[in-house]
């Protein structure tokens, strides 16, 4: 039984060879596939009596892959007809000596379809070919989510914190930490214009908050701090406000890059020098909606 964990991109037919435990370029292909989106697979981790002659196993059926979270095994057909036909036959066996068991059969097109059918994000094939990899899964977006929320609950108990959010690439992390925060706290949120070099000269700010923050407990949420001019700047901005405490909480830290160095006193994740996409974050206001934290494909980027 062979585990394994997003890790390598997979971007179109592996080309090297293919490596144990797999017998097929497409069973390797899919098992990049799962990886990229950050799927559990095992492969082959049960065989099927499917006949037996007086006692002994006579025929049986491996399926390729079983996928935990989906309860779901699957085999692969990348098989000419006639021997599809007999892989159909011992299908339609198993499904008929257990019922319970979840089986389907994949052509290699239909991948794509049946992932974001089964719910890891709506992500379209169209889309695929601009991701390099997935760096953040979802279930570890959640998962350190919850983390900061409680710690966030611990220090300001007692208090009545204010989340001040940045549109539009926080919308995604501010909507899940806040469910994450029991103490009694408000949200504001404010839209700034950014660097485009088109002459524009300075931070103009295209939505101010709705409230008066003055003596009151901001935590700026951030979807990334990159050089960390925008954060030095909307923080200036907050304190002309005179609030009674100004905290900083981003989802990702790109500390690489980092010219103005503005204290982050939360910080879900490191990400390493490379622009990343998704949960929000866009490239030229794509794949905001992808559940998950992606490295976009180096030549798209100017
Ligand atoms: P900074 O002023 O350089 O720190 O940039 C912060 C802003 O740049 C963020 O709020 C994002 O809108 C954007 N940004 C920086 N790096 C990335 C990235 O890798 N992907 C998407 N947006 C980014």
């Amino acid at each position: 039984m062979v585990r394994a964990r997003a890790r390598i991109p997979v971007t179109g037919a592996p080309t090297e060879e293919v490596p144990p435990p797999f017998a097929h370029n497409a069973e390797y292909e899919f098992a990049r596939i799962l990886d990229f989106y950050g799927i559990d697979w095992q492969y082959e981790p049960r065989t099927f009596p499917l006949r037996y002659d007086r006692g002994h196993v006579t025929e049986a059926f491996s399926p390729d892959f079983y996928l935990p979270d989906l309860s779901l095994y699957v085999e692969l057909t990348t098989l000419k007809p006639n021997l599809t036909a007999e892989k159909n036959r011992k299908m339609r066996l198993l499904k008929e000596l257990y019922p319970g068991v979840n089986i389907i059969m994949l052509k290699k097109r239909d991948y794509l379809r049946l992932l974001a059918k089964y719910g890891y994000g709506p992500l379209s094939p169209g889309q695929v070919p601009d991701i390099d990899r997935v760096l953040i899964t979802a279930s570890k977006l959640q998962q350190r989510i919850g983390q900061l929320g409680a710690q966030i609950s611990r220090d300001y108990a007692g208090k009545e914190p204010v989340l001040v959010g940045v549109l539009r690439g926080v919308l995604c992390f501010m909507a899940d930490l806040m469910r994450h925060i029991s103490v009694p706290s408000t949200i504001d949120l404010m839209a700034i214009s950014s660097y485009e070099g088109n002459g524009s000269a300075a931070v103009r700010i295209l939505k101010d908050l709705d409230e008066n923050i003055k003596g009151q407990d901001v935590l700026l949420v951030e979807d990334i701090v990159d050089t960390g001019m925008t954060l030095n700047h909307i923080i200036d901005y907050l304190n002309t406000k005179r609030p009674a405490s100004i905290k900083v909480c981003t989802l990702l830290d790109k500390r690489a890059r980092r010219i103005v160095n503005v204290p982050l006193d939360y910080v879900a994740f490191e990400v390493p020098d490379e622009f990343v996409v998704g949960y929000g974050l866009d490239f030229q206001q794509r794949f905001r909606n992808l559940p998950f934290i992606a490295v976009l494909k180096h030549e798209l980027l100017p």
